[in-house]
């Protein structure tokens, strides 16, 4: 009897919960369920490398072919130089002057020289870089023994303290940057311009036999605090 007199709104309302809490118990046991308001759990941000045409809030079809494979973080305009927060670093952020082609191997040979002073410091920077990207094709002592060439029979790197005694620093810098040959690969992409002029340090003190040299580090004290443009 006081079934019947029940409020016919209030016994839908109980339906509806009973059917809505069930429906977020679905079979899938890593399922969240039914969310109410899902981007109140998860923020939609923005990050880089991100590809926001899988974003989950799927607003249209169209939005996400156009966002497909645009990639968040975007490529800085052409000619952009980045910002150094010292200013004595800001030359190795300026763009290599020279181009990859055999003239320029030559100029940057006759013009370019190291901005970086050879003091006990930079030679041991240097060290650091050439004993982890260097020395297992050249060797220790840049002779061209390094492990890959003794035990994978790689091309063995003419020696630092007789065919190559003389290479002038440019040409270092140079052949880091772009290469030499098939053998000798670009490290432009693993060294900074800042840590190639460190390494190329490096080498001259292997070309002198391990050691430091009076005018080497003369001259560069000289070029050094000339701002030459070839000092990029
Ligand atoms: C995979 C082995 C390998 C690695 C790694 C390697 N080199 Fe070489 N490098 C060579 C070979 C081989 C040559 C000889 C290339 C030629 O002249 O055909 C060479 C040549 C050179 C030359 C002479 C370039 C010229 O202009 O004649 C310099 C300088 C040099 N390497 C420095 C370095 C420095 C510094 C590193 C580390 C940052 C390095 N190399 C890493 C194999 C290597």
């Amino acid at each position: 009897m006081s079934t019947s007199k029940r409020n016919p709104a209030i016994t839908i309302s109980a339906l509806a919960l009973v059917v809505l809490s069930m429906a977020s118990c679905g079979g899938d046991p890593n399922s969240p369920g039914v969310e109410y308001m899902p981007d109140m759990y998860r923020s939609p941000a923005v990050e880089a490398y991100v590809d926001y045409g899988q974003d989950p809030y799927h607003f249209s079809e169209e939005l996400a072919q156009e966002q497909r494979n645009t990639q968040s973080a975007k490529l800085p305009p052409a000619g952009t130089i980045a910002f150094a927060a010292e200013a004595e670093k800001a030359q190795f952020n300026m763009p290599y002057p020279y181009k990859n082609t055999l003239e320029d191997y030559e100029a940057a040979g006759l013009n370019l020289k190291n901005p970086i002073a050879m003091t006990e410091a930079t030679v041991e920077q240097g060290k650091v870089i050439y004993t982890k990207f260097c020395q297992h094709c050249h060797g220790e002592k840049g002779e061209g023994d390094g492990s890959v060439v003794n035990n994978g029979g790689y091309p063995q790197p003419p020696s630092y303290t007789a065919a190559l005694k003389d290479l002038p620093e440019g040409k270092i810098f140079h052949s880091l940057t772009y290469g030499k040959n098939l053998a000798m690969g670009s490290h432009a992409s693993q060294l900074n311009k800042e840590e190639r002029w460190l390494v190329t340090r490096y080498v001259q003190y292997l070309q002198n036999g391990g050691k430091m040299t009076r005018e080497v580090a003369a001259a560069t004290t000289v070029a050094a605090t000339t701002p030459a443009p070839a000092a990029n």
